[in-house]
């Protein structure tokens, strides 16, 4: 595997990935993370690798989606250990830009996205999705991947690249090339998350709670039950198992993620976002499927 820190390099390596096929037609995906690589990632990578001929990773802790006071400076950085593991799984180059080589002096431009990005997530944390959106149009430019691979984990994230890529008339990747791999989970149900590090023993117990309760809403609305309710007492069982505070606990139309007060016949999504301890922890699962 190689490893690129600059543009330069990068450009001419993806350009040697490509040649390695006739006609320099090789297809490239590209997995973006932040690192702090656990089984989820490596499971966008397998997906990635099984969909195209060459595999480019990269990692990047982006300070424009940090709001004040969240964990920038405390995000696990450990590229050594992320870069062994990418390579074991066939990953074919590595882009890890230094910030001042993604933000260079007088750097200016900020993507918004409307919409999909305006609720949830993004009303609890101002200015991460426009942080999100520019960092992945900068990425997708810099390598210009034939596909790219997000986890389903941020739902929301997903919806937003796949609006700024429609929006913006992509075609490296075109937004049907941009492919959402199913959460990857603990044996209790936890979702996999680099955050989940965090966690004390006890915390890490009590955060089972999410996806169980997430569970038993669900059972009960396509029951029949009613919204509103369900909702309320899943927030309770929360509170009641340790956490802190719940930022929302929505069910959604599952492509314009607006909220619905039941189920309509088309595809829905419960999303909540809650905080255990200083730890914010998000999760989504299918509606009604
Ligand atoms: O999901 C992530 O790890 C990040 O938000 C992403 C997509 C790599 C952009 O920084």
């Amino acid at each position: 595997m190689q490893t690129a820190r600059t543009l330069e390099v990068l450009r001419t390596q993806v350009a040697k990935l490509r040649r390695r096929q006739e006609g320099g037609a090789a297809r490239i995906g590209l997995v973006p993370t932040m690192g702090a690589l656990h089984e989820g990632h490596l499971t966008l990578l397998r997906r990635a690798r099984a969909e195209c001929d060459h595999v480019v990773a990269s990692i990047f802790v982006n300070p424009t989606q940090f709001g004040e006071g969240e964990d920038l400076d405390a995000y696990p950085r450990q590229l050594e250990e992320d870069s062994a593991m990418l390579e074991a799984e066939g990953c074919a180059l590595l882009w890890a830009p230094e910030v001042a080589a993604m933000y260079p002096t007088g750097f200016a431009t900020s993507i918004t996205v409307g919409g999909v990005s305006e609720g949830l997530c993004g009303a609890a944390r101002p200015g991460h999705f426009d942080g999100v959106a520019t960092v992945v149009a900068k990425l997708f430019n810099q390598v210009a991947p034939d596909m790219a691979f997000f986890g389903e984990k941020d739902f929301q994230q997903l919806a937003v690249i796949r609006r700024m890529a429609r929006d913006l008339d992509l075609t490296r990747p075109h937004v049907d090339a941009i492919v959402g791999v199913p959460t990857v989970r603990e044996a209790d149900g936890l979702a996999l998350s680099s955050r989940n590090r965090y966690l004390s023993p006890g915390q890490r117990a009590a955060a089972a709670t999410l996806p169980r309760e997430m569970r038993e809403a669900i059972a009960r609305i396509e029951d029949g039950q009613e919204v509103a309710p369900t909702l309320a007492a899943l927030e309770d069982a929360l509170l009641g198992a340790g956490f802190a505070a719940i930022d929302y606990a929505v069910l959604a139309d599952a492509a314009s993620l607006a909220a619905l007060d039941g189920l309509k016949g088309g595809p829905a999504r419960l999303l909540v976002a809650a905080r255990i301890g200083g730890t914010r922890l998000i999760d989504n699962m299918a509606v009604g499927e």
